[in-house]
């Protein structure tokens, strides 16, 4: 019988990955605050159409990229934060994996704009469905800035099964707090189809719970230290008549990254 196996093309297998690693506007929000942070950066700026599903762009004034590292970015595999297998075990980034920027290339338009603090002139590069459309040089501001556009282009059932604008909102919103509670040496804006949503200035953390939960909260935060020689824990928890029936506002992170863990949301709950 003849041989029946091909390789597929990369546009395809960086659409096919996309659909583990992007699943809603969110998603996107979430890689691209992840790789600011990774980038060293001291403001981190979120701007939204339509919830994401019209524009989604992140423009930090981090560590930016050189002309070869902009057009490797979107390469699947590839990464600068790790070398080999045994720095698995000591990953000090949100990211590793190398597989972001390439699923979200290949199911949107993607604008990169970044220079390097020392460059004179920076590099734009717009890629839609994993083909790279241009690539020239620019003047722009130090750092990095990524607009993903019309995000599902070419899977209109992906594109259709999203949710309603203030739906896909609130996932963003998870997410911007996942990010910027814990990162609150970072200042952070979100600006949705032209409001200013949230202003959160470089602060300690009490001051950042404060600007995302609001004033009140002034007022209810308990400081909870606890060292010992396994683990080191702090934070603030909300003194018993703030309580809420739900889970929802509890928000853990081990080593700055969020996790979700029944066991441990019950064990704050029941304290
Ligand atoms: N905002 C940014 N500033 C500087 N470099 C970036 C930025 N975003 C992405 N990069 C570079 O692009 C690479 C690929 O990003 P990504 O696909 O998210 O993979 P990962 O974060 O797992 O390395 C990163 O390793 C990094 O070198
Ligand atoms: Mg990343």
């Amino acid at each position: 019988m003849a041989d029946v196996i091909q390789l597929l093309p990369d546009n395809i297998a960086n659409q096919i990955a996309a659909g583990e690693v992007i699943q809603r506007p969110a998603s996107v929000v979430k890689e691209l605050l992840e790789n600011s942070i990774d980038a060293g950066s001291s403001q981190i700026k979120l701007i939204l159409k339509d919830s994401g599903k019209t524009l989604i762009q992140v423009i930090d004034d981090g560590v930016g990229m050189s002309d070869t590292d902009a057009r490797l970015c979107f390469e699947r595999h590839a990464t600068s934060k790790i070398k080999s297998a045994e720095d698995l075990f000591k990953i000090d980034t949100k990211g590793f994996r190398g597989e972001a920027l390439a699923s979200i290339a290949a199911i949107a338009h993607v604008e990169l704009l970044t220079r390097q603090p020392h460059a004179d002139v920076g590099c734009r590069i717009v890629v839609a469905g994993s083909k790279v459309e241009k690539t020239e040089a620019v003047q722009t501001h130090q750092g990095t800035s990524f607009s993903v556009k019309n995000l599902f282009y070419n899977i209109p059932a992906r594109r259709k099964f999203l949710k309603s604008d203030p739906v896909e909102l609130k996932h963003i919103i998870e997410e911007f707090y996942r990010v910027a509670i814990i990162h609150c040496d970072i200042t952070f804006t979100l600006h949705h189809n032209g409001n200013d949503l949230y202003y959160l200035p470089k602060s300690g953390l009490k001051q950042r719970i404060v600007s995302i939960f609001g004033k009140t909260y002034n007022e209810k935060l308990l400081q909870v230290n606890e060292q010992t020689e396994l683990i080191s824990i702090e934070g603030f928890i909300a003194k018993a008549e703030a309580a809420k029936k739900s889970l929802g506002d509890q928000y853990l992170f081990v080593n700055n990254r969020f996790v979700k863990n029944n066991y441990l949301n019950h064990a704050v709950k029941l304290l």
